[in-house]
């Protein structure tokens, strides 16, 4: 695909994101403030910024780990089938646990993560989501903590991609296709 097709509109600028990214982590940390230790999975790839910047301002033991769900393939389209690709390193049975998504579109990927996780019998198990888009909703499940309420546009930026571009911009901006 030829990617010279759209421009990135700013939707939350970096600064936005930041102030939000610290009220998220207070509230966690006052939630999980009786925990041993938290164990905050990020949702590869598009997690990656949001739980960098998370971490660094929770309050708390924790420890990190990731685990790699299929979703989209090169297009906007949402697939249904969710795959995991990269399990858990390690285990969280009886574990307080927080799991990190970059976006909650259909839903489909995080209840499909969550089911998983569930079944392994954590001692708490909530849900961090750095954006929701609720319009476009097909499965009943909501985050726990939820960043910013978008409406129904592909965005891209701050760990989040189209077609594996742009994550590294510092802000979330939206794609306006050109041509
Ligand atoms: P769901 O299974 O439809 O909820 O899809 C969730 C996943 O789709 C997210 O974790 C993202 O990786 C991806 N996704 C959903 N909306 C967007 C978007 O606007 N831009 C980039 N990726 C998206
Ligand atoms: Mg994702």
């Amino acid at each position: 695909m030829d990617h010279s097709n759209y421009q990135i509109e700013t939707l939350i600028s970096a600064k936005t994101i930041a102030a939000r990214v610290e009220d998220l982590a207070s509230e966690i940390s006052a939630h999980f403030a009786d925990t041993d230790k938290l164990i905050v999975v990020g949702l590869l790839r598009g997690s990656f910024v949001f739980i960098a910047d998370l971490v660094r301002e929770l309050d708390l033991p924790v420890e990190v780990d990731f685990i790699e769900a299929s979703s989209y393939g090169n297009s906007t389209e949402s697939s249904r089938e969710v795959r995991i690709l990269k399990d858990l390193r390690g285990e969280i049975e009886g574990r307080d646990v927080l799991v990190v998504e970059d976006i909650v579109d259909t839903g489909f990927t995080l209840s499909h993560v969550l089911a998983i996780l569930k079944t392994r019998n954590p001692k708490r198990l909530a849900v961090c989501a750095l954006l929701d888009k609720p319009s476009r909703r097909e499965v009943d499940v909501r985050a726990t903590w939820t960043g910013f309420e978008i409406p129904d546009e592909f965005v891209v930026g701050y760990g989040i991609d189209y077609a594996q571009r742009n994550r590294n911009l510092s802000y979330i901006g939206a794609v306006r296709f050109t041509a």
